[in-house]
């Protein structure tokens, strides 16, 4: 049932070409330059007249959220916010029937997410699903919503369900703007055929990265700290490639915006602190030169997600992890790929059991 590989963990990284392109089937039509979503379509005017959109989420969900705040403001241009779901629903929010929630689940059943669902809709909000289990409980209360196709996940650490979420949020932004004007057309066919072409760079990023990474993983086995580090579309990147190595093989790590460093994480620079950059030529390269600059002043070791070709950053880093390029606001898929076969060789070299990493469950039922 694992089909070869040693965990579910590595067959779920594997399977995410085809799990994006589930994700996408029936709904991409680029012949047609259209995107067909049926949960957007039935609701059209109310998600593109709302005044804000709320995405709430946990865990890796939420982070897939940030992303989707990231997108729907440059392509919708409405205003986003996203909110850890138990944090949102013990504050008393303020909410209103113009304003549409968000709720990002892959099982469907985390309870702070549910609860959450359940308040804005008691205030009039009108709720969107975004899951991956189909008629789970978030499926099964939200107005409308889209499922991810990724098929079942069950590997604890989510990978192919986190990269079919950011399809969908992609899928929606770009439907939003088209539909609301914010997107010329010419902007929106270079986009969708962007998109299209993900499952392919996605199986490029595997063949290519998985036995260097592999290498990379053992030079980490007894590291105590790491730093991850991005900006724009991903800072949360480094945010969930922090996530992936904590929860899998149990060393600290932090994700960062990559100009925040100067406002505190730069004390712990040293010789033995690892730091993952996140630095795809498109999107704010120029800032994360200097950022890598003043790492290396430090003796830091980074660790250097670039696209194929980079030379600048490259040449400062202690290892180098090439992937393909593609529209910065479509990167945190592929970067998302040598960030979780990073954290997996890690887990695996230190004996960690990876499929079921300890004290954590798989769907959190409990509040
Ligand atoms: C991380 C992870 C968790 C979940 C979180 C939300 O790898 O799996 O952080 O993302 O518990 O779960 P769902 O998406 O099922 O609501």
């Amino acid at each position: 049932e694992k089909g070869g590989y040693e965990h579910f963990m590595l067959k779920e990284i594997f399977e995410q070409p085809k799990s994006i392109l589930d994700t996408m089937r029936g709904r991409l039509l680029v012949e047609e330059g259209i995107i067909k979503m049926a949960g957007i379509w039935d609701h059209q005017e109310r998600l593109t007249n709302a005044s804000r959109i709320i995405i709430i989420a946990c865990g890796t969900s939420w982070h897939a959220g940030l992303i989707g705040e990231y997108l729907i403001e440059e392509f919708a241009r409405i205003p986003v916010e996203v909110e850890y779901a138990s944090e949102f629903r013990y504050r008393n929010p303020i909410l209103s029937e113009k304003d549409v929630v968000i709720a990002i689940s892959q099982s469907g059943e985390t309870a702070d997410t549910m609860a959450a669902l359940k308040l804005a809709k008691e205030r009039g909000a009108f709720i969107y699903g975004i899951c991956n289990v189909v008629d789970s409980s978030i499926a099964r209360i939200t107005d409308a919503g889209s499922y991810t196709h990724a098929g079942p996940e069950i590997g604890v650490a989510s990978t192919k369900a986190f990269t079919a979420q950011l399809t969908i949020l992609s899928l929606i932004a770009l439907k939003l703007g088209k539909h609301n004007g914010h997107l010329s057309n010419q902007e929106f066919m270079k986009l969708i055929t962007e998109l299209d072409q993900l499952p392919n760079k996605v199986q490029e990023v595997l063949d290519s990265t998985n036995e260097h990474v592999k290498e990379i993983a053992k030079n980490y086995i007894d590291a105590t700290n790491f730093l991850y580090l991005g900006r724009g579309y991903n800072y949360p990147s480094a945010l969930e490639g922090a996530l992936k190595l904590k929860e899998i093989s149990y060393i600290h790590a932090e994700g960062y915006p990559a100009a925040e460093m100067k406002h505190g994480p730069i004390a712990l620079i040293d010789e033995n602190m690892p730091i993952v950059i996140i630095a795809p030529k498109r999107g704010h390269y120029d800032k994360i030169v200097s950022n890598v600059q003043e790492i290396k002043a430090r003796k830091g070791q980074v660790i250097a997600v670039v696209n194929d070709g980079d030379e600048q950053v490259a040449s400062m880093a202690d290892h180098v992890i090439e992937i393909p390029d593609t529209s910065e606001c479509f990167s945190p898929i592929i970067a998302a790929v040598p960030l979780q076969l990073l954290s997996y060789y890690i887990a695996v070299y230190r004996g960690a059991n990876v499929d079921q990493p300890r004290n954590l469950a798989k769907s959190v039922t409990v509040e």
